[in-house]
C-alpha cells in the first residue's frame, strides 16, 4: 500500500509573482497538477498534500480540479522546514502506516513537476528505503549525499548534509539529494518524529536518512538519469528551462508517433494531442487543450488551436485562430482564419481569409472564402457565402439564428438580420439587407435604385 506527501508550503519568493508558485503553469498546466497526475497514476491509497502559504487559493484550485481524487490537503500554518510538513501528515497517516508496516511512503515536491513516473515506481518497487539522488557538476545548493563507504560499490547512504551545514571535503561532494524519499511505512513511523531542530531552526527531512542508517534501516541511494525529471523550479528562469524540457518531451512523443514538423523546437504543446498518420505541423503552432488530428491533417504556420478535432486531409492554413471547434474531412481553413467555440464543420468546408465563425454549422461543400462573419447560423449544403456576408444576430439583447438551407447563393456584402431563413436554392443579391425570409428557388435583393448625376462636379479646393 502507497501514501504519498507532497510539500507545497514553501512561500516561492523567488518567482516574484503574487500566483502561488505551484500554480505557475508548464505546458499550460499548473506545475502541481502535473505533480498530483503523476502521484494519482501510481495509484496511492491517498495523497497528502501540504499547503501554508496561500493556503486558500490553493485550496480552491485543488478542490475544483480534483472534487473525486483521494486528495487531502494539510494546513503546514509556519513553514519550519520539510520534516515539520511531513510531520503535520502523520496524525492523519498513523492507522495506515501501522496497518502496513511494509507499505511505502513516498515524498514528492510541488515545485518538482517534471517527475519520472517510471523512476518512482522503481523507488517503490525497492526493497530498501530509497532516496533519489544524481550527480551535478554545480552541486550547489542542494543537500550532499555522504554514503557510507565511497569507495564500495554498496549505495547505502550514511546522511544528507544541507548546504549550509556542509564541511570543505563534503562541498566537493557531486552527488546531490533531489528531494524525492521513499520510506517503508515501519521506518516512517519509527524515525520521523526522532528527527530534531538543526542548528538553523528548521527541521530537516533529510535527518531520517542518518537515523535510518544508524538503526540498521539504511537508505539505498538511487541515481537518476536525467536530472531535469527532478530538478526543481524557483524562480521563472527555472521555469522557462523546465518548459523547453518539457516540450521537448512531447514533441519527441509526436514525432515517434509519424508526425512531421519543420522544426520541433517551434511547436507548443499545452494538452493533449491525438494523431493519425501523416500529420504535419509548421512553425509557431500551439496545439492547446484536447486535440484531434486526422491521417494527413496539415496545420499551417503560427495557427492556435484550442480542443479542436480536425478530420482526414484538412488544410489549417497559417495564422489561423481554431477553439472548441470540429471540421470534417477535405476541408480548407484560413489563412487568418477565426473559428470560436461551437463552429461545426460538414466535410470540404472551404473557411478563407478574415472570416470568423461562431457557433455555426456548416453543411458540406460549402464556401465563406472572403471577410465574413458567420455567428449563430445552421447554414446546408453546397451554399456559397460570398465575400463580406454578415450575419446580424445580436440585437443588443439577445443573440438569435440565422437559417441558410442547401444550394443557396448569397451575394457579396448582404446581411442577414436574424432570425431569418434563406430557403432552399435561394440567390441573395450582393448587397441585400435580408429582414424577411428569402423563398426557395428565386433571386431576393434589396437594393436602392442606381442614379447618376451627370452634372456633378467635384469639390474645388478654396484658396
Ligand atoms: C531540499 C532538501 C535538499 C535537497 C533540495 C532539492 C531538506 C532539508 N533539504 O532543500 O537536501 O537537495 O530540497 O531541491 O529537505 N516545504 C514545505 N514546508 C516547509 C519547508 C518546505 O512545504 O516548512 C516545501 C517547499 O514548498 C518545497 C519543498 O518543501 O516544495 C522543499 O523545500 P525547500 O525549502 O525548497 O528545500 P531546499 O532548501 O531546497
Ligand atoms: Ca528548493
Amino acid at each position: 500500500m502507497l501514501n504519498i506527501i507532497i510539500l507545497a508550503a514553501g512561500k516561492g519568493t523567488r518567482m516574484k509573482s503574487s500566483r502561488p508558485k505551484v500554480l505557475h503553469t508548464l505546458g499550460g498546466k499548473p506545475m502541481i497538477e502535473h505533480v498530483i497526475d503523476k502521484a494519482l497514476r501510481l495509484r496511492p491509497q491517498q495523497i497528502f498534500l501540504v499547503i501554508g502559504h496561500q493556503s486558500e487559493v490553493l485550496r480552491a484550485h485543488i478542490l475544483s480540479r480534483y472534487a473525486d481524487a483521494p486528495i487531502q490537503m494539510v494546513l503546514q500554518e509556519e513553514q519550519l522546514g520539510t520534516a515539520h510538513a511531513v510531520g503535520r501528515c502523520l496524525p492523519l497517516l498513523d492507522a495506515a502506516l501501522t496497518a502496513d508496516p511494509d507499505g511505502r511512503l513516498l515524498i514528492l515536491y510541488g515545485d518538482v513537476p517534471l517527475v519520472c513516473e517510471h523512476t518512482l515506481s522503481a523507488a517503490i518497487a525497492h526493497s530498501a528505503n530509497v532516496v533519489l539522488t544524481a550527480r551535478l557538476p554545480n552541486p550547489q545548493g542542494y543537500g550532499r549525499i555522504v554514503r557510507q563507504n565511497p569507495n564500495s560499490p554498496t549505495s547505502f547512504v550514511d546522511k544528507i548534509v544541507e548546504e549550509k551545514h556542509l564541511t570543505d571535503t563534503q562541498r566537493a561532494i557531486a552527488e546531490i539529494n533531489t528531494g524525492v524519499l521513499c520510506v517503508k511505512n515501519i521506518d516512517a513511523q519509527l524515525f520521523l518524529d526522532k528527527i530534531e531542530q538543526s542548528s538553523s531552526g528548521e527541521f530537516y527531512l533529510t535527518d531520517i536518512v542518518e537515523i535510518a542508517s544508524r538503526n540498521h534501516a539504511a537508505f539505498v541511494a538511487q541515481v537518476v538519469e536525467v536530472f531535469y525529471q527532478f530538478s526543481g523550479v524557483n524562480d521563472p528562469l527555472q521555469l522557462a528551462e523546465m518548459e523547453r524540457y518539457f516540450q521537448q518531451e512531447q514533441v519527441d512523443d509526436l514525432l515517434r508517433q509519424g508526425v512531421r514538423m519543420a522544426d520541433p523546437k517551434r511547436v507548443d504543446i499545452r494538452g493533449s494531442v491525438v494523431v493519425g498518420s501523416d500529420v504535419f505541423l509548421d512553425v509557431g503552432v500551439i496545439l492547446a487543450g484536447d486535440i484531434h488530428l486526422a491521417n494527413g491533417a496539415q496545420v499551417g504556420a503560427y495557427s492556435i488551436l484550442e480542443n479542436v478535432v480536425v478530420g482526414e486531409r484538412t488544410h489549417i492554413h497559417p495564422f489561423s485562430h481554431l477553439s472548441q471547434c470540429h471540421i470534417g474531412a477535405d476541408a480548407s481553413i484560413g489563412p487568418y482564419a477565426r473559428l470560436r467555440p461551437g463552429t461545426k464543420l460538414a466535410d470540404r468546408v472551404h473557411v478563407g481569409n478574415f472570416v470568423e465563425v461562431k457557433n455555426s454549422v456548416i453543411g458540406e461543400g460549402s464556401k465563406a472564402n472572403h471577410l465574413a462573419y458567420v455567428g449563430d447560423a445552421d447554414i446546408g449544403a453546397r451554399v456559397n457565402v460570398g465575400a463580406g456576408t454578415i450575419t446580424c444576430n445580436y440585437d443588443g439583447v439577445n443573440k438569435h439564428r440565422t437559417t441558410i438551407e442547401d444550394d443557396v447563393f448569397i451575394g457579396s456584402d448582404t446581411q442577414l438580420v436574424a432570425p431569418v431563413t434563406v430557403h432552399q436554392g435561394a440567390t441573395l443579391g450582393a448587397g441585400t439587407t435580408l429582414t424577411h425570409d428569402a423563398p426557395a428557388h428565386t433571386l431576393t435583393l434589396s437594393r436602392a435604385p442606381q442614379t447618376t448625376h451627370p452634372r456633378w462636379q467635384r469639390p474645388i479646393r478654396k484658396k
